[in-house]
């Protein structure tokens, strides 16, 4: 019988973010091989050792990392977390400048050492980083890719289903545009089980009259920000998020996910990277949906197509 290849998955940045998507791809079985690389030595060492001490009980057959960028080699996805983070109240778009540099620097390195890896930006503001990681990759826009509203979408299920008592995975619904401050929520494609949410009653009353679903849309949009306030910055689900993404990727499942890529006239948008349902399959982006919209959603795409188009100017 032919053996498969063992898949291998690389991350950029060994700080919170990069930590909490190796420990659960490694738990996930996400990829067969991880590793995670930083330029400061005793930090990812010690992240690789920690890890690695927790082996026998992991889905993944080896963790491997450290401070030279050839550990990287062979890498079918490459994930960058590195960069500045949101200081508490800080946007992600005012990220833009700083990490765009730092994301300039890397491709170059990415692409010497790990020639046939799938980039997904994980570092913010990650829909403008991807059209800065694909223009100076030169790679084919479905093989450059962010984690875009996933999270997000994570997010408002599970706030859903907390309003409702329903399990998040019998909640479908879905955040798109920026992963930021523009991002919304689109209700008018929202369902629980096969009902939808504007639908959905509540003792013969509508549950989610428009401005409540005002307030969910805004709690979800914030929440990011109340978790920095807390913690300093977030990192359990981003991790999660981001492992199921490289799974949709690495065992070509044609999953749907509302990952970021650099629209090539998709909804009459180019040139900009944001969220919208994406088929993700061992190629990166198969497909992305052109899902029907209401006028005002459709002028809330172009809202936030705009402030991540405006973004992308001031860089140049
Ligand atoms: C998040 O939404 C800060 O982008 C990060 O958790």
């Amino acid at each position: 019988m032919e053996q498969s290849r063992p898949t291998k998955l690389s991350i950029i940045g060994a700080g919170g973010v990069g930590v909490a998507i190796a420990y659960a791809a490694l738990i996930r079985g996400s990829a067969d091989v991880v590793a995670l690389h930083d330029l400061a030595a005793a930090k990812v060492e010690a992240e690789v050792l920690d890890l690695a001490h927790a082996m026998p009980f992991l889905a993944a057959k080896s963790i491997e990392g450290g401070s030279d960028l050839r550990v990287i080699a062979g890498s079918d996805v490459v994930v960058i977390t590195a960069g500045a983070k949101q200081e508490p109240g800080e946007p992600r778009l005012a990220l833009a400048a700083r990490n765009a540099d730092i994301v300039r620097a890397l491709v170059p390195g990415i692409r010497e050492h790990a020639p046939d890896a799938i980039l997904l930006i994980v570092t913010n503001p990650c829909d403008v980083l991807t059209v800065v990681a694909q223009r100076e990759s030169g790679l084919d826009s479905a093989r450059v890719l962010s984690s875009g509203t996933v999270l997000d979408t994570s997010r408002l299920r599970w706030r859903l289903s907390e309003l409702v008592g329903v399990h998040p995975r019998s909640v479908h619904a879905l955040i798109v545009g920026e992963h930021g401050d523009s991002e919304f929520p689109l209700w008018s494609r929202a369902k629980i089980g096969p009902v939808l949410v504007r639908e959905w009653r509540e003792d013969g009353e509508l549950r989610f009259p428009e401005p409540e679903l005002d307030r969910i849309a805004d709690e979800v949009m914030h929440a990011a920000y109340r978790i920095i306030e807390g913690k300093g910055a977030t990192s359990s689900a981003i991790g999660v998020s981001t492992a199921r993404i490289v799974e949709a990727i690495l065992r070509d499942e044609r999953a749907v996910l509302p990952v970021s890529s650099v629209l090539g006239g998709e909804l009459g948008l180019e040139g900009v990277a944001l969220s919208l349902p994406t088929v993700l399959g061992r190629g990166g982006v198969e497909r992305v949906l052109e899902v029907p919209m209401e006028p005002a959603e459709r002028a809330a795409l172009e809202r936030s197509a705009e402030a991540i188009a405006s973004t992308l100017r001031s860089l140049d």
